[in-house]
């Protein structure tokens, strides 16, 4: 792949296809699914901004669930939406409850990453089918699935399931189990006409052509991913074991880092937060409580893996 880029860079004097036409043509091989039906953008980020431009205005109704990945949360208020946020219900986001505030709130626009981030937890795919059944069709579905290399397959139905349906959107990435996260490369699935319409939004010189030639190259490499994924399962369960050598609980997860419920409050998770990060390790923590009880851990080398687990003992003794 890095020879793909360094092979490349002597053409970036040129526009790339401003249509991403071999990029998508090669995802459209990979999912089995219509050029027409893939849409490449910057990242899932650059895309859920696209997303939400398409529907959202001042003072619609978007759905969300309280302390999931906030990005999404960011273009719904800049577009002036006004975000509804269902709480979380044993770690997972509520699907049901989602459910029900989009029909009680006439919503247009509902978010939902499978799996999520901060808990890293998934829903299967007979779930996912069952919302998207009920869902009204006026109201969009951002189905977030940056995480889907991560996951088990269990979680994901199969790319042709919704691809006649107008208002579900599907978001991949480049940015995780692919190592992407700097070219900023990622794709949405889905209905033709919808797809089409981030036609009429998106910047149309379109992504950097390195970019493009890095993640094709990614893409045809199943193999190294593939050997991403076993390490990634591999790092979780190394920081699932720290976690409990430490008296800490390791959540389960289908992502590529590793919630640890420490047990106490959110001051206590920042405390372990910031002290980690005094000693060199650099974690995160979910935004609100209950969620907040934890620490987010992502997998690394395994040299970032011994330094949290050298520092962590460290940084619990001072806290007791
Ligand atoms: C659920 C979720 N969606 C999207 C992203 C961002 O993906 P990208 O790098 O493709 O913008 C992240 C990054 O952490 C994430 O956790």
């Amino acid at each position: 792949m890095l020879a793909a880029i360094r092979e490349a860079a002597g053409d970036i004097w040129k526009y790339s296809d401003s249509e991403h036409l071999s990029l998508r043509k090669a995802l459209a091989d990979h999912h089995g699914c219509g050029i027409e039906n893939l849409m490449i953008g910057e990242g899932v980020d650059g895309l859920l901004g696209m997303a939400v431009r398409l529907v959202v205005s001042p003072g619609t109704k978007v759905v969300t669930s309280l302390g999931a990945y906030p990005t999404f949360n960011y273009h719904v208020d800049g577009f002036g939406g006004v975000r509804i946020s269902v709480p979380y219900s044993h770690d997972r986001e509520d699907l049901e409850a989602l459910l029900a505030a989009v029909q009680e709130h006439d919503a247009t626009m509902v978010y939902f990453a499978n799996p999520d981030n901060p808990m890293g937890s998934f829903w299967h795919e007979d779930d996912v089918a069952r919302f998207v059944d009920a869902l009204p069709e006026t109201c969009m579905m951002v189905l977030d699935e940056a995480y889907c290399e991560c996951g088990p397959a269990e979680a994901f139905p199969a790319i042709d399931r919704f691809l006649d349906r107008p208002n579900i959107l599907r978001f991949r990435t480049f940015s995780k189990a692919y190592g992407l996260a700097g070219v900023r490369a990622g794709y949405v699935i889905g209905e033709a006409q919808t797809i089409a319409a981030f036609n009429k939004i998106r910047n149309h010189f379109g992504m950097p052509h390195l970019s493009l030639v890095a993640a094709e190259a990614a893409l045809a490499d199943q193999a190294y991913l593939q050997s991403v994924i076993g390490r990634i399962r591999d790092a979780r369960d190394e920081i699932a074991r720290i976690a409990r050598k430490n008296g800490l609980s390791p959540l389960p997860s289908a992502t590529n880092f590793v919630a640890i419920d420490c047990g106490r409050d959110g001051a206590y998770s920042r405390a372990i937060v910031e002290g980690l990060g005094a000693r060199g390790v650099f974690i995160r923590m979910p935004g609100v409580a209950p969620l907040d009880r934890c620490i987010r851990v992502s997998t690394g080398l395994s040299e970032d893996i011994e330094l949290f687990a050298r520092e962590l003992p460290t940084v619990l003794q001072a806290l007791d």
